[in-house]
């Protein structure tokens, strides 16, 4: 039995029928508080056909409410989630074994710990699934975490696997819808053609028995050259051509958007990192290094992503980090930019080098934060565009990158911070900070907050990726200043796995959705607000704060 519906009624009957029909046991899939967002059906609005109906459930019940629906507008998504049940945790599973003799299998664990809870329950067995990686995109390879959960089970129930059983991949893709549209003829196919490249391997293994396959310890299969070391979790890039009805359904998406959108030097402006660019790639690459380990059965029903700032509560840990010339982006500029973050109740970092004065700022909260580094960056002139907060310096200089260079300083010195601390009394955050070491001294000279940033890479190209430098510096600072993180944050599983380390979060974006103004912003805040709250929900953790356990 897949999935447990939400009233108690509907799941007893279901486990009478199976019951009844001759069932031998009951599998619980256990980690499906909703269904996955798979933008392929979201964009092509996936519905069941009106001819099929879910045959199991005679009667579906009334709204829910999960908090993230407007992200799932696929038909089939919707019709699921109403028969899904955020509360679902182990005292259901504990009420399903009272009443019925049937096994129980539970379907969906990933992790040791929960596969303890399982045996603890009494269930006779469990299927290590990541559902295809149809749910949470992320997460470790059922491979992966099978030698785990069979230490930790220590033969007290049977365990089995699914997810990535193929032949070779992309041909066994091809069979496997051959397979469905032959019906039984390739259901039947499928089945003999993997068990004959079984019976293969085991010829080729000295291996006469399953039971003799033991001695082929999980240590001893060595991965092979091609080994990913990462997730497959590559967003496939969509084209997206502006004035279509192609609004982008990931913060990805947009850099697509921009690069129709923007002339090309205001384009490369935007998107580039500097020199080789390696810095710029690696902030993505560090976060796919970083494995999903999800809890189950948890109750995510009272889901909660608000957060604090410096003493400020915001609505989410997605916040907006500084960046120059929105008005290059859109002719509202910042104003745009600030109302969206203002409406979405978080917190937005002006840039110095705003082409809109601080002064004409919607936000109330204003942090203020003065860039450690020089900017360096070449682009042509934009002369009907001025540096807002630098009006009597506005002259002479056509090149962008000389008229940054020529507002900085480069005698700038941890004296300066501390003497910006001395002239105010706003908490002053730090970004660029990429070591412990300076770190500390952060702290030690009294400042706030630390932004951990390489600024997008834009500037020393080599340098380590931000989530990969955020672990040593949330140690370094241990509790005495805020810590927070942007760089290559796309993903709301982004936002998740750097909230791990700084229970704060932070993040930023590329400007790119600045195309379309604050509607854009706004989109990309909802659109990582809605990703984090899925990912949230497929592992177990209802509060920021919950989150610690699961990367
Ligand atoms: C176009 C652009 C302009 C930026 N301008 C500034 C700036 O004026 N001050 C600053 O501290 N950081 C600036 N940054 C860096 C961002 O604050 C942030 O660190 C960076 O965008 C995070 O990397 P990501 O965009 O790849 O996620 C800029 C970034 C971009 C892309």
């Amino acid at each position: 039995m897949s999935w447990v519906a939400d009233t108690i009624e509907i799941t007893l009957d279901l486990v009478r029928r199976a019951e009844k029909a001759g069932y031998k046991a009951i599998v619980l899939t256990v980690d499906t508080p909703m269904l996955g967002h798979r933008e392929p059906d979201v964009r092509n609005h996936f519905s069941l056909p009106n001819h099929l109906t879910m045959a199991n459930f005679a009667k579906v019940g009334g709204e829910h409410e999960h908090g993230v629906a407007s992200l799932q507008d696929s038909g089939l998504a919707h019709y699921v989630s109403e028969l899904f049940d955020l509360t679902l945790n182990w005292k259901d599973v504990k009420w399903l074994k009272s009443i019925t003799k049937l096994p129980v299998v539970v379907k969906g664990v990933l992790s040791p710990e929960d596969a303890k809870i399982a045996v603890e329950m009494g269930c006779e067995g469990i299927l290590v699934s990541n559902h295809g990686a149809r749910q949470l995109d992320g997460v470790s390879a059922t491979i992966d975490a099978l030698p785990g959960i069979v230490q930790a089970v220590d033969g007290r129930a049977e365990v089995y696997m699914d997810g990535g059983v193929r032949h070779r991949t992309a041909n066994i893709a091809e069979r496997n819808d051959s397979c469905v549209q032959q019906g039984e003829a390739g259901v039947a196919n499928v089945l003999r053609i993997l068990n004959e490249e079984l019976k293969h391997a085991m010829l080729f293994s000295g291996t006469a028995t399953l039971a003799d396959i033991g001695y082929v310890q999980f240590e001893m299969l060595v991965p092979g050259p091609g080994k990913a070391t990462t997730p497959s979790s590559q967003a496939t890039m969509v084209k997206i051509v502006p004035g279509s009805d192609g609004t982008p359904l990931n913060v990805l998406e947009y850099e697509e958007y921009a690069k129709e959108y923007f002339p090309k030097n205001t384009y490369d402006y935007f998107a580039s990192g500097s020199d080789a660019m390696v810095s710029l790639k690696e902030n993505r690459e560090a976060f796919k290094r970083l494995v999903l380990h999800p809890r189950v059965l948890r109750d995510v029903s009272n889901m909660d992503i608000s957060t604090t700032v410096l003493g400020h509560k915001i609505s989410t840990p997605v916040c907006v980090a500084p960046s120059s010339t929105h008005r290059m982006a859109h002719p509202d500029g910042e104003i745009a930019s600030t109302s969206a973050a203002a409406k979405a109740d978080t917190c937005f970092i002006l840039s110095t080098m705003s082409t809109t004065s601080l002064e004409v700022r919607s936000l109330c909260d204003l942090i203020t934060v003065r860039g450690i580094h020089v900017l360096a960056l070449s682009l042509k002139s934009i002369l009907h565009l001025t540096m807002a907060n630098f009006t009597a310096q506005n002259s002479g200089l056509t090149n962008y990158a000389d008229y940054v260079s020529d507002l900085y300083d480069q005698t700038l010195s941890w004296k300066d911070v501390q003497w910006l601390k001395s002239i105010t009394k706003l908490p002053v955050v730090v970004k660029g900070v990429l070591s412990p070491e300076d770190a500390k001294i952060a702290v030690e000279i009294g400042c706030e907050g630390i932004l951990v940033s390489n600024h997008g890479a834009r500037q020393l190209d080599g340098v380590s990726a931000t989530i990969d430098a955020l672990p040593a510096i949330v140690q370094a600072v241990n509790g005495r200043a805020e810590v927070y993180m942007d760089g290559g944050v796309r993903r709301g599983t982004d936002v998740f796995k750097a909230t791990t380390n700084t229970y704060r979060g932070g993040g930023g974006w590329r400007i790119h959705c600045m195309a379309q103004g604050e509607v854009g912003v706004a989109n990309v805040l909802r659109i990582l607000d809605e990703e984090l709250k899925h990912a949230m929900l497929f592992s177990g953790t209802a509060s920021l704060a919950d989150i610690g356990c699961v990367v």
